[in-house]
Order: structure tokens, then C-alpha cells, then sequence
């Protein structure tokens, strides 16, 4: 009996358009990534490996293929880190390189002594770790996007985020304190789907792969 085609979680945006750029000259019909069209589930064969790809916001990359409603996906190592999701990770595909780092004004002011040291970022859950394993006592606040302007109007003294270029950054005047991990895109397999379609998931590893 046929398992189906193998299920894909894609994310969309700019990692998304990245893995297009991978995928497309190595067969993956353009139609697949096309975010115009609306239609969210779509079939391809792929060097003659049958996918069923799900286009999904980054953040739910890891959900979906946690609980194996897909059985594997694409995703940053950042993502994936801040989710804790019990999954499979061992390919990385270079893509999306760039760096989690704790950023903070380049003329912060000496802190209060016994404050604890205020962090906004959009990755909670990996700043919290970060700083406990320092033993440093923190206030982490979570915001969406746009992290370089908390410590500009006092909500953070620092913040956790991504660096790419470093033009965000520079043109906030923040500078990088510590750099948390290096972080690129990943295949995230579900476990129950790399015990029964490993050969499948290699062939998509190797789609995707540098
Ligand atoms: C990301 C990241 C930084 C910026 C870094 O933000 O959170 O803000 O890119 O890139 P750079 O070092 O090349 O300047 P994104 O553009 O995804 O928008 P966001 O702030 O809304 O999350």
C-alpha cells in the first residue's frame, strides 16, 4: 500500500522564497511557492518524489510537524530552538544564515545595582535559558518585531535578536554585546516519519541541501 505523497511544512516569507530560489532548478514546479495564489496545500513531484507541501507561517512549522500532521518541514534554528519541539534536526541547509545575539546601546547607562536586566526579545523561552546558564537575573519581555526600539524608549536594556547585515543595528545604535548561536534554516522531521519513510526524507534533505 502507498504511504501518499511525503508532507511538507514550507514556510512563508522571505525563507520561503529563499528555498524557492533552492528548490525550483532542481525540478520543484515555481507554482509551489507562489504565496499569490491562496491555495495553502499543494501536490508536486519533485525528482520523482511525490510532496504534499503546506505553506505556513515560520512559527507553526514545528507544531505541525510535532504532532505529524505533516512529517517534516523547513524552518530556522531559531524557531525551532525558541519552540523546544521534539524533533528530528540533523540537516541544515545554509540557507537563511545569520545570527541570534544579545544587542544593547552602544552608550547604555550603568544599571541600577540589584535591577534585574530587562530583555526584550521575540524568543522568550531561548533568553530566559541563555542568561540563566550565565546566572544572570533577567526581566524578559516578549515583543513581536521591530526588538532594536525597546531599549530606545526605555522598555529594555538590551535585546535578543537576529543580525544579518548588522544595518538594523547600526542605524539604531545598538551594538552586539554576545552572540547566542549561529542560525540558519533546518529540516525538522517528525519522529514516527523518519522511523517509517526515512529513504523519503532523505531525498527531501538532499532537495533542500547546500
Ligand atoms: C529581522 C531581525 C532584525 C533584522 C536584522 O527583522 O529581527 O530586526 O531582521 O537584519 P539586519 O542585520 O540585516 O539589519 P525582520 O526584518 O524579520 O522584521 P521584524 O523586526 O519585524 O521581526
Amino acid at each position: 500500500m502507498s504511504a501518499g505523497p511525503l508532507t511538507v511544512a514550507m514556510p512563508k516569507g522571505r525563507l520561503g522564497k529563499q528555498l524557492a530560489a533552492r528548490m525550483v532548478p532542481r525540478g520543484a514546479p515555481a507554482s509551489l511557492f507562489d504565496e499569490r495564489d491562496r491555495t495553502l496545500l499543494r501536490e508536486a513531484e519533485v525528482q520523482g518524489l511525490r510532496l504534499r507541501v503546506l505553506l505556513l507561517k515560520p512559527d507553526d512549522v514545528p507544531t505541525y510537524t510535532e504532532h505529524g500532521a505533516t512529517d517534516l518541514g523547513v524552518v530556522g534554528r531559531d524557531v525551532a530552538m525558541e519552540r523546544g519541539a521534539a524533533l528530528y534536526a540533523p540537516w541544515d541547509t545554509g540557507l537563511g544564515r545569520c545570527h541570534l545575539v544579545v544587542a544593547a546601546p552602544a552608550d547604555a547607562p550603568p544599571r541600577a545595582p540589584g535591577a534585574p536586566l530587562r530583555v526584550a526579545t521575540k524568543y522568550p523561552r531561548t533568553a530566559a535559558h541563555w542568561f540563566a546558564r550565565r546566572g544572570e537575573d533577567v526581566e524578559v519581555i516578549f515583543v513581536q518585531g521591530s526588538v532594536e526600539t525597546a531599549p530606545l524608549v526605555g522598555l529594555a536594556d538590551c535585546i535578543v535578536d537576529l543580525v544579518e547585515t548588522g544595518e538594523t543595528l547600526r542605524q539604531n545604535g545598538l551594538v552586539v554585546r554576545e552572540t547566542v548561536c549561529a542560525v540558519s534554516a533546518v529540516v525538522v522531521v517528525n519522529h514516527a516519519a523518519l522511523r517509517l519513510r526515512r529513504a523519503e526524507v532523505e531525498r527531501f534533505a538532499a532537495l533542500v541541501a547546500e
